[in-house]
């Protein structure tokens, strides 16, 4: 939910933190700040993005080779210069920034206050920052003792960094729910909410994991828990490569993910998708084989667009795997008392593997002997982590807050997962699942013709940019594709959209249909297209403006279209990939006419490490 940065070694911070924040500032952008160690402690903060922030700071001194610095996005207290990290102790003598919420804050805070602490801020990082002040000095302790003392104490999610005036070569950092990567240099380290601020320096990571706490000078990485244990830190080493996270050319990132997405779902089925004998190798979820053959049921867990792919699996499981299939919302699922049994199959699905809803609600359903299958991006991720086993989706660094490439990418993986078990229960026949197979083969092939083709989207962009509202219409497996255009375009160019399955309609909604709605139906050819046709036509007959996307060449679906977008032919259970693509394109247009800053819309963040 936001961005850190630290990093403490033999060159100058401040040039490697400023450009660790650009890196992360997907994440959240609130405001933005840079503390810098030797030889005094600076802090600079200010609200709004990290470019307004440097440009501020110009003629500072920008010195000491010892830094942390953060993207906010914020959780306590409105997005201001004040409420910006980092932020200094009452003493003045540390500096601090996090990620997350302390959510016992108020009764710490009353706990200082009692104590004649001031504070400079609204937030809940500055209350944790002089809790562990007071326990330093009331304990004459050292700082990292004083921290494990304080987080023993706090509730809630944190990565925090440090730097003590009196230790200007050293970071002190802890987690518990929100992620950070330490790079390993050569006499230098890097530490970041993902590991692409380091990325150009080393491949060498550390992921911390909860309970923590990693003291990081030049020369030395310690890592302990909070019972003060040394613990060996685990090495690993990056597959990425850096231009995977710039933006090669196009304007922006959501525009080159969107572009990728040929290529990422190639590489999502690459080893693993063998049509020609007819097998899918999927070694994490072929570990729990036995298990697949005997559950009787499946739970999808997962927040905003990964929740759109699991409903859209849920069609797919169904109808292969003749298992009853439950799609929920992790935030919803966590706080409820689930039916979890021993040996339920709970897949969980998050592009950035970080999402708190998704983490706590496996967490939960684990604690309960479920099996956990991930479907995650980022390699490494605490839900990668957390689960039994599972399938990466392989489709790199999505930057873009609007996710794209990784849905398209989710849905590929759970379809080969579904064909899997299918395969493992004998409920496909052998004939119907050949032909899915070489269907989901000609997929990336079928997307790259759409995207050679976007000028129509362009003009349809234009067409309805000034709209004030959308209405997106599917049925079956593309009712959960109306519901992610629908999402797109609201979180893109702020406009209000709702997804709706066809049918529903005349339950209600239709009665906001006029000549001033545009409504966009996704009506390929499938078994549900005549009724859809009619769907269009009820639309038309109160003046609904219909966006159609339509199979190519389907004259009876065009006709009924104020405009529309052509995909190629498919098999329904695949159409979703290629019927998605149209949709990421209009929202985006939508907001490029809007002058939207469609990479990081108002309000939002990468990663929602925050409950
Ligand atoms: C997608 O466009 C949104 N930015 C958001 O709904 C996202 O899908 C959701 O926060 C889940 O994130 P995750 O896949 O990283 O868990
Ligand atoms: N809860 C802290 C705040 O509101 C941190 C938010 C974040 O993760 O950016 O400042």
């Amino acid at each position: 939910m936001c961005g850190i940065v630290g990093y403490t070694g033999g060159r100058d911070a401040y040039p490697i933190v400023i450009k660790g924040l650009k890196r992360l500032e997907y994440r959240g952008y609130d405001s933005t700040g840079v503390a810098l160690a030797g030889p005094s402690l600076r802090v600079y903060k200010k609200k709004g993005k990290v470019a307004s922030l440097e440009e501020s700071i110009v003629r500072k001194e920008l010195g000491g080779s010892t830094g942390i610095g953060h993207t906010r996005w914020a959780t306590h207290g409105e997005p201001s210069d004040r409420n910006a990290h980092p932020h200094l102790s009452a003493s003045g003598q540390l500096a601090m920034i996090h990620n997350g919420i302390i959510e016992n804050y108020s009764q710490l805070k009353q706990e200082l206050l009692s104590k004649g602490y001031q504070f400079k801020s609204d937030t809940d990082t500055e209350v944790l920052l002089n809790f562990i002040e007071e326990i330093k000095h009331n304990n004459a302790c050292s700082l990292e003792e004083a921290i494990r003392i304080a987080l023993k104490r706090v509730t809630g999610a944190y990565v925090i960094l440090l730097i003590d005036q009196d230790m200007p070569d050293t970071i002190i950092a802890a987690r518990k729910g929100s992620p950070l990567v330490i790079g390993v240099g050569q006499g230098e380290h890097f530490l970041g909410s993902d590991a692409s601020p380091m990325l150009e320096y080393t491949k060498e990571v550390v992921y911390v994991n909860d309970y923590e706490l990693a003291i990081v000078k030049p020369q030395e990485l310690v890592l302990k828990n909070l019972g003060n244990e040394r613990l060996t830190p685990y090495v690993q080493k990056l597959d990425i490569e850096l231009a995977a996270i710039e933006k090669g050319g196009y304007e922006h990132f959501m525009l080159k993910e969107i572009f990728e997405q040929p290529k990422t779902i190639f590489d999502c089925l690459r080893g693993r998708l063998h049509a020609e004998d007819g097998t899918i190798t999927l070694s994490g979820i072929e570990q729990h084989s036995e298990a697949l053959q005997k559950a009787n049921r499946i739970v999808m867990i997962a927040c905003g667009t990964s929740w759109h792919a699991g409903l859209t699996a849920e069609y797919i499981f169904e109808e292969c795997c003749r298992l009853n299939v439950e799609v929920e919302y992790a935030s919803e699922f966590r706080y409820r008392n689930p039916v979890i049994h021993p040996g339920d199959i709970v897949l969980a699905i998050s592009q950035s593997g970080e999402t708190a809803d998704t983490l706590v609600a496996i967490e939960n359903a684990k604690s309960k002997g479920a099996i956990i299958l991930g479907v995650v991006n980022v390699v490494g991720s605490s839900i990668a982590r957390m689960s039994h086993a599972g399938a990466y989706t392989h489709a790199g660094p999505e930057i873009g807050v609007a996710s794209t490439k990784a849905f398209t990418a989710q849905l590929a993986v759970l379809t080969m997962i579904a064909f899997k078990i299918a395969q493992l229960r004998n409920s496909i026949s052998p004939e119907r699942l050949s032909l899915l197979l070489h269907e989901l083969e000609s997929i990336p092939a079928k997307v790259e013709k759409i995207l050679s083709n976007i000028e129509p989207i362009q003009q349809i962009a234009k067409q309805y940019a000034q709209a004030r509202d959308f209405l997106y219409l599917g049925r079956g497996y593309n009712f959960p594709i109306a519901l992610e255009g629908a999402l797109k375009l609201k979180e893109i160019s702020y406009i209000h959209a709702e997804g709706y399955p066809a049918a529903e309609m005349k339950h209600g909604p239709i009665a906001l249909v006029d000549d001033q709605l545009p409504v966009v139906v996704v009506a390929t050819k499938d078994s549900y297209h005549e009724k859809v046709l009619s769907n269009m036509q009820e639309i038309r007959a109160r003046k609904g403006r219909v966006i159609g996307i339509v199979t190519e060449e389907d004259q009876a679906a065009i006709e009924l279209c104020e405009a529309y977008l052509a995909v190629p032919a498919a098999d329904e259970m695949l159409a979703p990939l290629l019927n998605v693509i149209p949709l990421q394109l209009l929202a985006y247009y939508i907001g490029i006419e809007k002058g939207c800053d469609v990479d990081k819309p108002r309000n939002l963040a990468k990663s929602v490490t925050v409950e």
